[in-house]
């Protein structure tokens, strides 16, 4: 009996310890911000890059400054939509991509610029548990700024449409065959996300491509892989125009995607 009891708590203290480290790293990501104008999405960083390169101020370094005061964080800025509301009809409403825009991404970004302060906050109280419990929110929240940022910037106005070419289409062709089977595999595994989620083109650590769905606001970055292209499918996306048949809306979504951008991220992937 004791002896259970020990074992249990054993494991307790290991998990405690994996979860504050993962944690750490994760506030870390998050909080590693010195540039919010370099947040724009017409920027060719992305937020992920954005996020991904720059000074780097962990928490565990931001402790260690002169003084051990936290430098506090510059707020995350709603990226600019690179086009008008109405830009990419008739594929996705003007409506959809108001409220999509600005009142979906807005609250990801006040919500978790709002999470922010509350973990330098704690961090400087020194309450560990209090960091480690804004850890769901943050994923969530910072999800949704990661990946709506990524998706405005996958999409165009269909008068500006042209197909993949070059590198990126022979990746795709390579592993598909063809870009039309690519995009039905696409649309048949990311129509098939319970509840709400996205659909993801993207590259992985040995340099090739696959595709991926997540749910939530996970973004792909939890799983070690590059976003390319991600098409979201939370029904605020789709369900003002399409209403119940997600199927429909991942077919006419292909008549807007970017794909210089998704070129543009898979060459700068492959660059690193
Ligand atoms: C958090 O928000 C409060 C209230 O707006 C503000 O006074 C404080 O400076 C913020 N803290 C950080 C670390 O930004
Ligand atoms: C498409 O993406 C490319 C590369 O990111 C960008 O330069 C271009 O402005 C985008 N096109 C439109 C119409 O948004």
């Amino acid at each position: 009996m004791e002896l259970a009891l020990m074992a249990n708590l054993r494991l307790v203290t290991l998990l405690a310890a994996c979860l504050c480290i993962w944690a750490t790293a994760q506030a870390s990501r998050l909080l590693d911000h010195d540039e919010p104008s370099e947040f724009s999405v017409k920027h060719l960083g992305t937020t992920e890059e954005a996020m991904a390169v720059g000074g780097k101020r962990s928490l565990l370094q931001r402790s260690a400054l002169p003084g051990g005061f936290s430098r506090g964080f510059s707020p995350i800025k709603l990226p600019d939509l690179p086009y008008e509301y109405g830009a990419l009809e008739p594929y996705i409403s003007g409506q959809i991509m108001e409220l999509h825009y600005s009142k979906h991404h807005k609250s990801y970004v006040d919500n978790l610029n709002k999470l922010m302060n509350q973990t330098v906050e704690a961090e400087e109280k020194g309450d560990l548990a209090k960091v480690i419990s804004l850890q769901g929110a943050i994923k969530f929240n910072g999800g949704g700024h990661i990946n709506h940022a990524i998706f405005w910037t996958n999409l165009c106005p269909p008068k500006d449409f042209k197909p993949p070419s070059g590198d990126l289409l022979a990746a795709i062709e390579a592993k598909w065959k063809s870009l039309e089977n690519f995009q039905s595999t696409f649309s048949a595994q990311t129509a098939g996300v319970q509840g709400s989620g996205w659909g993801w083109l993207v590259m992985k650590p040995d340099g090739s491509i696959d595709t991926v769905t997540m749910s939530n606001q996970d973004p792909v970055a939890t799983l070690g892989l590059t976003p390319l292209l991600g098409i979201d499918v939370w029904e605020h996306a789709y369900y003002l125009q399409y209403l119940n048949v997600r199927n429909d809306y991942l077919k006419q979504i292909w008549n807007v995607v970017n794909w210089s951008n998704v070129e543009e991220r898979f060459a700068v992937a492959k660059a690193k």
